[in-house]
């Protein structure tokens, strides 16, 4: 008999999140950190590791230079947090837009190496012949369509998209092409309402929109835009808390407390038991 105590872990499924098209809206978030996605599992259907974890937490000026392993350790982290939530792991930019079979060898990793239940790939034109490759040999699939953070260096900036009516046309081509290859839902990110609401109509799979109007079958933000850590936001992003403002505060009142010599306080303080010496 084995000693280990398996602890339950029942998550949401891909199929689960599929079945949730046109009903009650995904709730969704990016986690990178155990001690958040602890916090989001019990109020998330969905948990992004995103490639905006090079942004966010590694201080870089754009998604393209994160890693494989980058996404892994984090993909890591938020797994060993979360028990209900479906985690997925975003593959970045150059693991999966060449071979579809250097793409499966990426994937298969992330899953085996986090226990993540899927990958989200940026679904440019080329893309869901690989999304349909993945998912037929048991890889679940997000697709994300409209503005992709990871071709920024194409675009010059991150630009919303759908402007004309050529680019609409595209899009929503994109989107089919990738539900039709298998994802099971697809993130709509930077693009206006109507087109929001045309690639919804569109595709059988739940829309997860950022930046993306209420014309979606679920939403996602980044979580450390929510909570106000950045000065900065865009016009989508609604700001829940000012944790910036909130750890100003402490760190200041760290420091007046650590100058005026009022911390530690006897209470904080561990003192030696007095030990009564040999007569
Ligand atoms: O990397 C990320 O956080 C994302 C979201 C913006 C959807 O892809």
């Amino acid at each position: 008999m084995s000693s280990q105590r398996q602890e339950t872990v029942r998550r949401l499924t891909a199929p689960e999140i599929t079945a949730r098209k046109g009903g009650q809206p995904l709730v969704c978030l990016t986690a990178y950190t155990a001690p958040v996605a602890a916090i989001l599992d019990e109020a998330c259907d969905l948990i992004l590791v995103g490639d905006s974890v090079g942004m966010v937490l590694h201080g870089l000026p754009n998604t393209v230079g994160v890693t494989l392993e980058m996404m892994i350790l984090h993909g890591q982290a938020v797994m060993r947090a979360s028990r209900k939530a479906l985690v997925v792991v975003d593959l970045p930019f150059g693991a999966y837009e060449g071979p579809k079979e250097v793409a499966y060898a990426n994937a298969v990793r992330v899953l085996k190496e986090t226990g993540c239940q899927a990958v989200k790939v940026e679904s440019g034109p080329t893309v869901p012949e690989t999304i349909d490759y993945l998912v037929r040999r048991g890889v679940p699939v997000v697709g994300h369509v409209g503005l992709r953070p990871q071709a920024v260096n194409v675009d010059g900036a991150f630009k919303a998209k759908g402007r004309s009516e050529g680019e609409r046309a595209r899009v929503v081509a994109e989107a089919e092409a990738t539900a039709d290859a298998g994802a099971f839902c697809i993130v709509v990110e930077g693009v206006a309402e109507s087109l929001a609401r045309e690639i919804t109509k569109a595709v059988a799979v739940p829309t997860i929109g950022i930046g993306a109007s209420a014309g979606c079958d679920g939403q996602i933000l980044v979580t450390d835009d929510m909570l106000g850590l950045f000065d900065w936001t865009p016009k989508f992003v609604r700001r829940y808390a000012n944790l910036k403002r909130e750890i100003e505060q402490a760190v200041s009142g760290y420091a007046d407390d650590v100058r005026a010599r009022r911390f530690p306080a006897a209470s904080e303080t561990y003192f030696a038991k007095r030990v009564n010496a040999p007569e």
